[in-house]
């Protein structure tokens, strides 16, 4: 049985109608999803689906989730489901987030929204063409904590912007049959983790990188194990990540200016915490999540669909896109292929 938390209202959601969501794959993360959905007003979980029934109705019956469905396609085909959360592995995001947005389902994907640009692109279409809402569920650019972090940015606490850099480097299990080892499910540490990197430097840049010079370790298996990035943005700004799979690196990010700079200690990924240092008198700010943390992109996906946005003005879809496009390419410069897409070039 999951812990059952407390409905803690938003303020500005309180009257709002329920919106019915469905969970696509019943796994480690889907259980925070449904865990912190609880803590939205007006979050319906309606129903789960996976591969296999008898494990969806038990995740059902755990989470306390109202109904289950033998399949993604069964899921799609149900109107009573109004919203999608896709918690596969990444390799499967993108027909499962293409078959929810042609049966007219908004949807939220997890991070990264498809393996390449040109799936993510075309998904982009599809959500345009059938006028619903889709984002990628990068949900660190909705902690309280950024939106303080972006108010000093836009009032330029620090200055210019010069130089900004992050890390995500964990060593977790080393069994290469597990998903982020594993080239079949897309597995490595840039997809994996150097996705949050690239999108919170991008949060503070407000650009994607001109260029990217990568050096990568390539695990047994054959994925980036650790990766390091230096880049050059837009208007005299660095940059430089660091992910990794292997050891137990940095989790912090720094955004850099000529009068000062903006630290997000560890892990800023997860951040509750905040440093503004400018000359000798250090802002510390603490903003402490209500669940864990998922409730505060859950809450936006909400707003959005009942104001019939597609998409968020804080993860914005030209953004996961130039993410997706900047990860082509460190990928092609560090020759990361993954098998099918080998086996796809082999044939063209
Ligand atoms: N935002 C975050 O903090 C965070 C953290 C961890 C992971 N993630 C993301 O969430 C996604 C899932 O990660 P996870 O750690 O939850 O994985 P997981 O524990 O392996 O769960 C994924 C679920 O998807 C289903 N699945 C597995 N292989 C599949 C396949 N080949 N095709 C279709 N469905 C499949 C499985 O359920 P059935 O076998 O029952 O179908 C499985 O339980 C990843 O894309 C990852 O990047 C995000």
């Amino acid at each position: 049985m999951l812990p059952r938390r407390p409905v803690i209202f938003f303020n500005d959601m309180e009257s709002i109608e329920p919106l019915r969501w469905g969970i696509i794959g019943p796994g480690a993360i889907a259980r925070k999803f449904a865990q912190d959905a609880q803590a939205v007003p007006g979050c319906v979980l309606e129903s789960v689906a996976g591969r296999d029934a008898a494990r969806a109705e038990a995740f059902a019956r755990e989470g306390g989730i109202r109904r289950f469905h033998a399949s993604p396609l069964a899921m799609a085909e149900d109107a009573a489901i109004d919203a999608v959360y896709v918690a596969t592995p990444h390799h499967n995001h993108f027909d499962t987030a293409m078959l929810m947005l042609s049966h007219g389902k908004a949807v939220l994907v997890e991070k990264p929204i498809t393996v390449s640009a040109a799936e993510a692109s075309r998904l982009i279409e599809t959500a345009r063409i059938n006028s619903v809402f889709l984002m990628e569920a990068l949900w660190t650019r909705f902690l309280p904590v950024f939106d303080e972090v972006r108010r000093w940015l836009d009032d330029r606490a620090i200055g210019r912007l010069r130089m900004v850099s992050s890390g995500f480097c964990v060593r977790g299990n080393q069994d290469p049959t597990l998903r982020w080892l594993d080239p079949a499910k897309a597995g490595g540490s840039l997809l994996d983790l150097g996705v949050y990197c690239l999108s919170m430097q991008q949060f503070a840049t407000g650009a994607a990188p001109l260029s990217t010079s990568p050096q990568a370790v390539v695990a047994s298996t054959g994925v980036d194990e650790l990766l390091t990035v230096a880049m050059r943005y837009p208007d005299g700004v660095l940059g430089q990540f660091t992910c990794g799979l292997a050891a137990h690196g940095d989790t912090s990010l720094t955004i850099a200016g000529e009068a000062g700079r903006i630290h997000v200690p560890h892990s800023f990924f997860s951040a509750q915490r905040a440093t503004l240092l400018c000359g000798n008198h250090p802002r510390e700010i603490e903003r402490p999540f209500i669940a864990g943390g998922f409730e505060y992109q859950i809450a936006e996906v909400c707003r959005c669909i009942r104001r019939g946005a597609i998409e968020s003005d804080k993860m914005p879809l030209r953004e996961t896109l130039e993410t997706m496009r900047t990860m082509d390419l460190i990928r092609s410069q560090i020759g990361l292929v993954y098998p099918w897409e080998r086996a796809r070039h082999v044939a063209g």
